[in-house]
C-alpha cells in the first residue's frame, strides 16, 4: 500500500476481533513511528503497553472494541509551554505514523481521549507534567467503518499577497 493510499483508507476503528496482533509487529510499526519530526530529536514518546488488570480498571463503554493490544501514548514534561506544545505535536506525528504503518499491514487503530481524565492517570501511573495524547487500541478491524466526509480543502486554504 503507497503512502497516499494508506492515508485515505485509515479508518478510526471501534471494534476489533479478538485475534491478537504479534508484539513485534506492533514494536515495529512503534519504531517506524519513531522517525516522527520532533524539534531539537526530543522524540518526547513514551508508550504504555496495557496489561489485562490495568486494562480492567479502566472505565470505557465498549472496552475499546476489544482490541487485542491498548496503548497509551504519552507527552514527555516540558519547562515552557512552547516545548509543551511541541511535544504534543510531535507525539500528534507519531501517532499518526504508527496508525498508517498498522494499517498498511491489515491492522486498525482506534484514538481514544479516555486519558485526559484524571481517574484514567491515576489508574495508569502517568506522572504529573506528562500528558496522555491517546489511548490507542490495536486489532484487526471487525469492520471497516466508512469514510467521514471531508470539507473541500480549497476552503480551508488562504491565500496571503
Ligand atoms: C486528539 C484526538 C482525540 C480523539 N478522541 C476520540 C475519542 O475519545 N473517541 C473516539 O471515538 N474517537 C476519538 N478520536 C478519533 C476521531 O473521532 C476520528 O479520527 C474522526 O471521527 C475521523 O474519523 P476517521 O479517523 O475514521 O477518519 C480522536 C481523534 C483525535 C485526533
Amino acid at each position: 500500500m503507497n503512502v497516499l493510499d494508506a492515508i485515505l483508507t485509515r479508518r478510526n476503528v471501534k471494534q476489533f476481533k479478538p485475534d491478537p496482533v504479534p508484539r513485534d509487529k506492533v514494536q515495529e510499526w512503534l519504531h517506524a513511528a519513531s522517525f516522527a519530526p520532533n524539534h531539537r530529536m526530543t522524540q518526547p514518546w513514551e508508550i504504555l503497553w496495557i496489561g489485562p488488570e490495568t486494562r480492567a480498571q479502566i472505565p470505557h463503554k465498549n472496552n475499546f472494541g476489544g482490541a487485542p493490544t491498548l496503548l497509551a501514548v504519552l507527552s514527555t514534561p516540558a519547562h515552557t509551554s512552547v516545548d509543551r506544545d511541541e511535544h504534543y505535536a510531535a507525539v500528534s506525528c507519531f501517532l499518526q505514523n504508527f496508525m498508517l504503518a498498522a494499517h498498511a499491514e491489515g491492522v486498525g487503530t482506534g484514538w481514544s481521549s479516555a486519558g485526559l481524565s484524571e481517574k484514567v492517570r491515576h489508574i495508569l501511573g502517568v506522572q504529573p507534567g506528562y500528558e496522555v495524547v491517546g489511548i490507542i487500541p490495536v486489532g484487526y478491524p471487525e469492520a471497516e467503518p466508512a469514510p467521514k466526509e471531508r470539507a473541500p480543502i480549497v476552503t480551508k486554504i488562504k491565500d496571503l499577497p
